[in-house]
């Protein structure tokens, strides 16, 4: 693998930003001012808390808050919205959950409304991921650097999706989609995740033994690219570093690290740095995920929501990017995959969604729990299902005057006198 030479220090010629033009571009300014809607509480369960599940236009929910003390609130940010695939998405009941019509730069400017009001409501340390596939995930990195700003793309992660697609025949089988980390500013909460060591992987990365300690490390190369004049660029052990190349540390700093049985002698005389394996730790999770497939299982429960999201994918980011306590915002929630991950690690959450299929699957999630992916067929007919999170969810149903009607008409489940 190659490695650049670092560019610090040399003459910087500033970095020309680019912008998205399209016509019905609105200003920053325009966005955060735009006229919303009233919500109101409709329904407290368990005492509410501090969750809250809003049932309306998200733009609308998004202005609400932000005009309502949760400016500079939200710790952690997902949204999976719909990704300008021109299709209608059913449950797996086959009654309509949303509609995915917005094509070009009207779908573009729809989402960066939005995207600006989220930015409003971010803490300082906070962080924002933004799920979307190939459609549209290139157009709104553009647009994602406009508005948090380029240096603050921390990740953009590909997972795959699903199984192999073997029916795929004039191209590749299409088994990505992508999720951009970007955080508010330099500065955020990040509990770095970890994912367990398999014997076979700790193996064939750490694939020797220190004779001494017993311990598995790997051998990396102690130089770096580049030429350096000072300490680093000269002579250490009577071996110059490799022609432009630079030691990574100081002689005495590698004095110390030979002291301490961390570098390694070729039989030729070429030293090495020992990078010890940490079993306990597990593997740092890199950008590619490929373990994280949405219901993939018969083990795995599910509201029966299309676009239902892997749980434990929802775990790891709520994990990675917020602390217990913190206020975990979805505001295109679907079944509240984010708001369950929030609920099971001890966060705070708020939902938003305007499809009544959305609204009744997160009563599902939390009110009356979600059946085993392989039953959901089955036992689908309004029998009492099993208990996946505790029924005791405190949350609060706020509702904005133009969805009252359907709220009312909606036959959400329940299962006791929660008012
Ligand atoms: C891809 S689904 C989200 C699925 C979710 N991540 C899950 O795991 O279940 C997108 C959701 O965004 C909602 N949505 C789309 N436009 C919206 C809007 N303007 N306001 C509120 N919700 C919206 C849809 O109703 C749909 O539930």
């Amino acid at each position: 693998m190659a490695t650049g030479v670092s560019t610090k220090g040399t003459k910087k010629t500033p970095v020309l930003q680019v912008r998205v033009t399209y016509d019905g571009k609105t200003s920053e300014a325009e966005v955060l001012g735009a006229p919303y809607a009233e919500f109101q509480t409709m329904k407290t369960m368990n005492s509410g808390g501090k969750n809250t599940l809003f049932y309306g236009d998200n733009f609308d929910a998004l202005l609400y808050m932000l005009n309502n003390g949760y400016k500079g609130k939200i710790t952690l940010i997902y949204i999976d919205p719909p990704f300008s695939t021109a299709a209608n998405f059913v449950n797996r009941d086959q009654s309509h959950a949303y509609s995915d019509a917005l094509r070009g730069a009207e779908y573009v400017e729809y989402l960066r409304k939005r995207l600006i009001v989220m930015r409003e409501l971010l803490s300082d340390n906070g962080s924002i991921y933004l799920h979307l596939d190939g459609n549209m995930a290139f157009t709104m990195k553009l647009i994602m650097d406009e508005i948090f700003g380029e240096r603050n793309c921390r990740a953009f992660i590909t997972r795959k999706k699903c199984s192999t697609k073997n029916y795929t025949k004039n191209t590749y089988g299409n088994i990505s989609d992508y999720i951009m980390f970007y955080t508010k500013g330099s500065s955020y909460v990040w509990n770095r995740p970890f994912s367990p060591w398999g014997y076979d992987k700790m193996i064939e990365q750490y694939p020797y033994v220190d004779e001494k300690t017993g311990r598995r490390y790997k051998k990396v190369p102690i130089h770096a690219p580049g030429t350096r004049n000072g300490e680093t660029g000269k002579e250490w052990r009577g071996k110059m570093p490799p022609k432009g190349k630079h030691w990574q540390y100081t002689p005495e700093k590698l004095d110390e690290m030979d002291a301490a049985g961390e570098i390694y002698w070729s039989p030729t005389g070429n030293p090495r740095r020992m990078v010890f394996c940490d079993p306990a730790k597990g593997i740092p999770v890199q950008d590619i995920w490929l373990d994280y497939r949405d219901s993939i299982n018969q083990a795995q429960k599910t509201t029966g929501y299309p676009t239902e999201k892997n749980f434990d994918m929802l775990k790891l980011i709520v994990e990675a990017s917020s602390n217990p306590g913190d206020m975990v915002l979805d505001c295109f929630a679907g079944s509240g995959t984010t708001l369950g991950a929030a609920f099971e690690t001890g966060r705070n959450w708020i939902g938003v969604d305007n499809s009544p299929e959305s609204i009744k699957a997160i009563f599902k999630r939390f009110v009356t729990g979600m059946e085993a992916y392989g039953d959901y067929v089955s036992s689908h007919s309004g029998v009492q299902m099993s208990i996946d999170i505790a029924p005791k969810v405190p949350f609060s149903v706020q509702v904005c005057d133009e969805y009252k009607q359907s709220y009312q008409d909606m036959e959400l489940p329940t299962i006791s006198s929660t008012m």
